[in-house]
């Protein structure tokens, strides 16, 4: 096969060129980082499970009607997506706080919030992605008033029906970071739903015992992230009883 032409390696992912024009192909790694990449390592088998779990919600929210990159899966690791221009905010919801909240307003992490609170983050790692907000999105044009709008929407929408979902899973969805990118049909302009969701994007915590099931288990050094990403996928049907070895080995889609 020939050798596919790399353009981007992230933390987690890395985009190679897609067989056709429009195209790309992700691919999910196991490596792990947090605190800014000040703190990194390895996960056997992370890729392989986000890359099932991001495909299972992208194509449950995209039967309810939310827009996103996801064209199909291609093997254990990698999945074909739409090519986007990525706008450059890191779209965090919170339902309950946690992480940076805690640390922010000195606030009890797992005190539900009166209601879901959106924040924007600039991507730029140089930087330290600093929180903006829409004067400055808007000033420094990363985004227009009508995409934030579209942005919000889109935003409000998955953060109801993936509470619902992860709820019925007896999982409580803490928070979540989401990406959107600018998709050009003919001269028609759309934003769609791109990047990843994972247990490493989202905080999962489990509804009776709230135990965390997510990438807070390595930033935290607690152990068992592999079982608890496991966890999530079992819980979501995508993963056998018996767990990954179980799981069918790579296959072509055509
Ligand atoms: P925070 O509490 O650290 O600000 O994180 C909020 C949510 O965003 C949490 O679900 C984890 C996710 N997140 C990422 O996916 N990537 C990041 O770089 C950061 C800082 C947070």
């Amino acid at each position: 096969m020939a050798r596919r032409r790399q353009l981007f390696e992230g933390k987690a992912k890395v985009i190679f060129e897609g067989p056709e024009p429009g195209t790309l192909v992700q691919h999910f790694k196991d490596d792990a980082s947090a605190f800014q990449d000040r703190k990194t390592g390895t996960i056997t088998g992370k890729g392989v499970i986000n890359n099932r779990i991001s495909e299972h919600l992208m194509m449950k929210l995209s039967d309810i009607g939310i827009p996103t990159h996801f064209m199909r899966r291609l093997n254990m690791r990698e999945q074909l997506i739409r090519e986007v221009e990525i706008i450059p905010l890191e779209v965090v919801v919170r339902n309950v706080v946690a992480g940076s909240l805690v640390k922010r307003f000195g606030l009890i992490e797992g005190t539900p919030l009166p209601r879901s609170i959106v924040e924007y983050y600039y991507k730029s790692g140089e930087l330290g992605d600093p929180m903006v907000n829409e004067e400055h999105i808007t000033a420094f044009g990363w985004a227009s008033p009508p995409e934030l709008d579209e942005m919000m929407s889109l935003t409000l929408r998955i953060n109801d029906f993936m509470s619902g979902l992860f709820m019925g899973i007896g999982i409580r969805l803490v928070d979540f970071r989401l990406e959107f990118g600018r998709l050009w049909e003919e001269d028609q302009m759309r934003i769609v739903l791109a990047d990843e969701i994972s247990p490493d994007s989202c905080r999962f915590w489990d509804t009776k015992t709230d135990e965390k099931m997510d990438r807070d288990r390595f930033r935290e050094d607690m152990g068992g992230v592999k079982e608890a990403y496991q966890e999530v996928a079992r819980r979501l049907g995508i993963l056998p009883e018996s767990g990954p070895a179980d799981m069918r080995g790579p296959e072509l889609m055509q």
